[in-house]
């Protein structure tokens, strides 16, 4: 099993870490040129930033070629993931490329401008972490098909994200 994972704070590293097999971090390989490979099962986890794919993993998407016979993808998110897995697998199913399985794993939120890491470490046990990855893991070891279902609220949520970032947040730092 071969994992790409791109983490800020830990989240996404432990996840990959409990899944295990090959682990590769993507800002490291994105210094470099080789973009191809070959498992029998190929992982991608990553945060989720605005409801959406964080830019970096954007990036690497665009470059990579691989093949596998079981695809899954795992976002961390914090508090509301909307429809970035979603997404993901519309952007997958554009390449041409097949996502078997694509989940989300509710952590700790490292987003500090809204929330507080002490209030955060305190909530963390009603959040159920170590429960939702044993499913998770277990689900990828039978090779489990599934891509969740998106509700109005979440796509709703998740487009007015997406004006918002475009207009102020890339505006801005273009
Ligand atoms: C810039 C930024 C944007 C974020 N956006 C969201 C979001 O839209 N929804 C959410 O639930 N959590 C959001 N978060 C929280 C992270 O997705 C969450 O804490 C994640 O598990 C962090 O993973 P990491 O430790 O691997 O970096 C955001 C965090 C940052 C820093």
């Amino acid at each position: 099993m071969t994992i790409f994972y791109f983490t800020a704070t830990g989240n996404s590293l432990f996840v990959a870490k409990t899944i295990g097999g090959k682990l590769y971090s993507i800002p490291q390989l994105l210094k470099g040129r080789y973009f191809n490979f070959e498992d029998d099962i190929i992982g991608f986890i990553f945060p989720i930033y605005g409801f959406a794919l964080p830019r970096i993993i954007r990036k690497f998407l665009e470059n990579i070629k691989y093949k596998s016979n079981y695809t899954f993808a795992i976002g961390t998110y914090g508090n509301m993931h909307g429809s970035c897995m979603n997404n993901l697998v519309k952007y997958f199913t554009k390449r041409g490329w097949k996502l078997n399985y694509a989940d989300t794993i509710l952590m700790v939120d490292n987003y500090l401008p809204i929330f507080e890491m002490s209030n955060q470490l305190q909530i963390m046990q009603d959040k159920h972490i170590d429960e939702h990855l044993k499913t998770i893991v277990n689900n990828i070891n039978i090779k489990k098909a599934y891509i969740p279902k998106t509700t109005i609220k979440e796509r709703i949520f998740t487009t007015l994200a997406q004006i918002f970032v475009s207009r102020f947040i890339n505006k801005k730092s273009a």
